[in-house]
């Protein structure tokens, strides 16, 4: 009889975003004339930019003549769309060979397909509060996790602790779902922890596109991170990728362990389970990094950022703590009456009709605080921070 993954039985019953999705159908079906305003999964609502547009309907027409079409692609993608994320690389002071990009179909997908290189001896550690997918695809393969403390007293920037010793690290700057982004500084001590340890870093940066400061955008630009550590991107924030689907691994090819390259290993999983992202896809990726691209997607960036700054001001306005908002599209607030974040949700829903994240999806740390997103449109926006008020102020 066939044998399963026990470790399922280990997380929980559903992802959080499906379960939040599950809870909203079930009160809009009950409640028909509730007009609901979903500030919860980071999901874009400005459509794709013109010039993504163009270039994809340019991929659409070759793709329908015998001389221009394409059939199965190289797995770790086409050199044009390769050229551009080396350039952009570049233009924040890091060098990359165009053999360490990978291109993928976003970021969650290629940070759960990461720990096929891992054994599941491995000790990870994980910040706590974070995006869950570290956490189920670790519970999943077995692994031990280890938590490293999130919180007020910190800056929801956790460092190094030497007497803790991890295999895998997880950090995600800017942090999701925090905001919280780490200076240079910071990002060394782990740079220096994970290559003092023989540790590996994961580096979530896709939300970079996001930091307007002078942080790093890419851990890459600091010192050392070539020899210990992979990132991971994503144009699903940056450019309204959510439903196109593409993103890009870096792996350097100094990258060692046990003798082993990382980056030969991720070309061996790569070519044997994947069969890259659509040529249409990758033209309408090219069409983010032209000038026009550029400047397009930007536009849309700071038509969030708005948004957060619409959330932020409510908040600085009934004098609730917050987090992010800054070099991120999510503020990280602290439930109001000090609620658990669960109850806060169900109110919220209840009475404004307005859906936020439970910061406990994110950890227990997250417990009594609150996720909003700012990828809604500017309107809805604006009403959810009225309804929010009102609800708030009658507490
Ligand atoms: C989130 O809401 O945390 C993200 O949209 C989820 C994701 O990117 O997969």
């Amino acid at each position: 009889m066939v044998s399963l993954n026990k470790n399922y039985k280990n997380i929980k019953e559903s992802y959080l975003f499906s379960d939040i999705a599950s809870k909203v159908a079930a009160f809009s079906e009950k409640n028909p004339d509730v007009k609901i305003i979903r500030m919860g999964i980071g999901d874009v609502t400005r459509p794709l930019c013109k010039s993504v547009i163009s270039e994809m309907t340019k991929g659409v027409k070759e793709m329908g003549e015998p001389e221009t079409f394409h059939g199965y692609g190289p797995e770790q993608g086409y050199g044009f769309i390769k050229e551009p994320i080396k350039e952009y690389y570049k233009e924040h002071g890091v060098e990359l060979l165009l053999d360490e990009i990978f291109i993928s179909d976003g970021a969650k997908s290629d940070l759960g397909n990461i720990l096929d290189l891992f054994s599941g001896d491995n000790t990870v550690l994980i910040p706590d509060p974070v995006y869950p997918v570290y956490v189920d695809t670790n519970i999943m393969d077995g692994r031990k996790i280890i938590f490293a403390d999130s919180n007020e007293e910190n800056g929801f920037l956790p460092l190094p602790d030497d007497s803790i010793k991890a295999d895998l690290i997880y950090i995600c700057s800017p942090n999701n779902p925090t905001g919280a982004v780490y200076n240079r500084e910071q990002l060394k001590k782990w740079v220096d922890y994970a290559n003092n340890n023989g540790s590996i870093i994961l580096f979530d940066a896709a939300y970079e596109a996001f930091i307007s400061g002078d942080y790093p955008k890419s851990i890459y630009e600091i010192e050392g991170a070539k020899t210990c550590a992979i990132e991971f991107c994503s144009l699903s924030k940056t450019a309204g990728f959510t439903g196109t689907r593409m993103g890009y691994t870096v792996v350097p090819k100094n990258l060692k362990a046990e003798d082993m390259s990382l980056n030969k290993m991720w070309l061996r999983r790569q070519t044997t389970k994947f069969n890259g992202v659509s040529y249409i896809v990758q033209k309408g990726g090219l069409g983010v990094f032209t000038p026009e691209g550029r400047k397009q997607i930007s536009e849309n960036i700071d038509y969030y950022k708005e948004n957060a700054k619409i959330i932020t001001d409510c908040m600085d306005e009934l004098g609730i703590f917050y987090t992010g908002g800054k070099n991120s599209p999510y503020v990280w607030l602290k439930c109001p009456e000090n609620m658990e974040s669960w109850e806060f949700f169900d109110l919220l829903l209840k009475k404004a009709g307005v859906v936020g994240t439970p910061g406990s999806g994110f950890g227990s740390n997250g417990k009594n605080f609150f996720r909003l997103t700012a990828f809604s449109t500017r309107e809805n926006t604006v009403e959810a921070m009225e309804r929010f008020k009102k609800l708030v102020s009658s507490l």
